[in-house]
């Protein structure tokens, strides 16, 4: 229970609308209670009067006493209507206020995990699942919602219904409630029992199903490589054993369920029958009338649906305990990357690396070795090095994806932990190697960071990363619809879109990580003397791992194994450093081809 305390800030928001709520369940159960009592009151009319009747056999009086029985009798009934009007009226204002604000929570608390999300660092996504993430955003969400809802509004609900009741009975006759309410906590244990069973089950449900969702998705995901190994029916199979396990786990559920309902209807078929015997024993006594046994069948049947409704109450609460418990365990996790308090800058002078080292702390890979290096705004700067050498990791620093381990970062020589994150980063076009396009049309994919830019500047953007042309050639041009993760663009053509959304910001500084590797090598010399001439005055880092004899650097980093094995200008490098002169030439031969 303690899980579901976080909830309360949320409860206490809402506090007017909920003390309304209480309101209305009060009195929506105090017209539903008033109802027996009338029934059982015009039944007595009856009996009395239909014995006046049979005495005044023969008198004048008989007209009248019947006529009088109608006209009573009408009343009550339309008493007996009109309280069930009105415990109608607020059983709906009853849900126009709690249930209103459980959705009202369920929307803050979704709000407050996604924008608890993006703070959080790519460590922390690297180390969740996507599945995990989903869950906890959308099923512990709602699961916490039944509780705010269904579980307080009947909770509420039994407990001024159970006051009534019994003090209606209590005040008629203590001796005929206490009969009657004897098979009630057996049928509440009972139920809470069966429910715990059925809530067991369905987890194991759940669980198959989240397993069956996963591998299909993975499957469709997957899809060319699975028909390319030839694994079709294979997975095929795998898939049907798993739709197997969830069958039968869900006809274990139905067994249970089968057994809810009969169960149900046979305790309080053993209340009702408590309730004749000992009722006719009290009228055989004339302890109580007719009427009033009639009205405690009426209460005990009243009374079956919310104490049914402790077990499900019960096991509502316990789940949303535990999904409150995963909510939390998210919520205590820290953003890594803090946000610094200098919001008004410019970038103006240079990005240095001071001794930067850096190691990734979920596999303690040490990626980058006291790197150190200052760069001019409007440099232009190619980082090479073999696989594994820390290239992207010296994008992701700049980025602040992560902060340094050693060392530090300095921009216009405030440190770069000291600026404001969002501002910075707005600074910055970067193209990752790994280019994401969303299931969103083309145009909408390049203005991405952009949303006010109009379709001429999409189709600039466009022009200057060559990708325009084949846009235009497509059906749709810059309407068509990429798919989940843009299977109809290319490799090439996606990494050109993708270069598109990042210079249509016009940012200061690029940062192009393997952003061409995907196109021929005619292309990327289109792509790179157009971004030459209109990145001109920008600061670019072009991480490659081909690089161009024709493009001018201000500065060629070359990186080996997390350190900065050599340093400079083309000129020197080629002369001094055989890794770099190897690839030079390599390009040059691949340019006479
Ligand atoms: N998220 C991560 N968690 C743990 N280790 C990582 C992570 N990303 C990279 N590494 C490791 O850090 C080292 C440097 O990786 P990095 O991605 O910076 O190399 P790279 O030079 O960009 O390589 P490539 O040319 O293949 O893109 C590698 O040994 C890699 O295994
Ligand atoms: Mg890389």
């Amino acid at each position: 229970m303690k899980d579901l305390k976080s909830l309360n800030k949320y409860l206490w928001r809402y506090r007017g609308r909920l003390t309304l709520g209480f309101i209305f369940v009060a009195l929506s159960n105090a017209f539903a209670v008033l109802q027996p009592r009338m029934i059982s009151q015009a039944l007595d009319l009856v009996l009395q009067d239909i014995k006046s009747i049979e005495m005044a056999e023969g008198f004048e009086s008989q007209a009248l006493i019947s006529s009088n029985l109608s006209s009573s009798l009408l009343s009550y009934g339309l008493l007996v209507i009109g309280f069930a009007l009105l415990m109608g009226i607020f059983m709906y204002f009853t849900r126009q206020t709690i249930i209103v604000v459980s959705r009202l929570i369920e929307y803050d608390l979704r709000k407050d995990i996604y924008d608890h999300y993006s703070k959080l660092s790519q460590n922390f996504y690297r180390k969740s699942k996507i599945g995990d993430l989903m869950n906890r955003i959308m099923e512990d969400v709602s699961k916490v919602r039944m509780y705010l809802g269904p579980a307080i509004l009947y909770g509420i609900n039994l407990t001024t219904l159970t006051v009534l009741v019994v003090s209606f009975m209590v005040s008629v006759s203590s001796e005929l409630s206490l009969y009657t309410l004897i098979p009630l906590p057996l049928l509440s244990v009972s139920i809470y029992y069966v429910s715990s069973i059925v809530h067991k089950r369905s987890t194991k449900i759940q669980q198959q199903l989240s397993l069956l969702t996963s591998l299909a998705q993975e499957v469709y995901s997957g899809i060319r490589v699975v028909k390319s190994f030839v694994k079709g029916k294979q997975m095929g199979n795998y898939f049907t054993d798993q739709c197997d396990d969830y069958k039968s786990k869900s006809m274990e559920l139905v067994k249970v369920n089968a057994f809810f309902f009969p169960l149900m209807m046979l305790i309080i078929g053993i209340s009702t029958i408590f309730v004749i015997y000992f009722g006719g024993l009290q009228i055989n006594k004339g302890n109580i009338s007719a009427g009033t046994l009639v009205e405690f069948i009426i209460y005990v049947n009243m009374l079956t649906w919310p104490v049914t409704s402790i077990g499900w109450i019960a096991s509502i609460v316990q789940q949303a305990a535990a999904s409150q418990r995963r909510i939390d365990e998210f919520f205590n996790q820290k953003p890594q990357i803090l946000n610094g308090n200098i919001t008004d800058f410019e970038f103006e002078e240079s990005i240095e690396f001071k001794n930067v080292s850096f190691v990734y702390p979920d596999t303690g890979i040490k990626a980058l070795e006291n790197i150190s290096f200052t760069i001019k705004k409007g440099d232009r700067i190619a980082i090479i090095g073999k696989t594994g050498s820390g290239k992207t990791t010296i994008a992701e620093i700049i980025l602040r994806t992560f902060d340094p381990s050693e060392g530090e970062v300095l921009i216009d020589g405030k440190p770069l932990e000291s600026l404001d994150l969002l501002h910075w980063r707005t600074l910055i076009g970067y193209v990752p190697q790994d280019n994401f396009l969303f299931s969103d049309t083309i145009e909408n994919n390049i203005k991405f960071g952009q949303n006010d830019a109009t379709l001429d500047e999409v189709m600039e953007a466009a022009t200057k990363a060559s990708i325009h042309k084949e846009i235009a050639e497509l059906p749709s041009a810059y309407q068509t619809a990429v798919g989940e993760r843009g299977v109809t663009l290319s490799g090439g053509q996606k990494q050109r879109t993708s270069i598109a959304r990042a210079i249509i910001k016009d940012p200061e500084i690029i940062i192009l990580d393997d952003a061409l590797s995907a196109v021929d090598a005619n292309t990327e010399q289109v792509v790179t003397n157009y971004l030459d001439q209109d990145l001109k005055g920008k600061t670019v880092f072009n991480i490659t791992h081909r690089i161009n004899p024709n493009s001018e650097y201000d500065q060629i980093i070359i990186l080996q194994k997390g350190h900065i094995s050599a340093i400079g200008k083309h000129e020197v490098l080629y002369h001094s450093n055989s890794f770099y002169k190897h690839l030079i030439d390599h390009a040059a031969l691949e340019n006479l081809e």
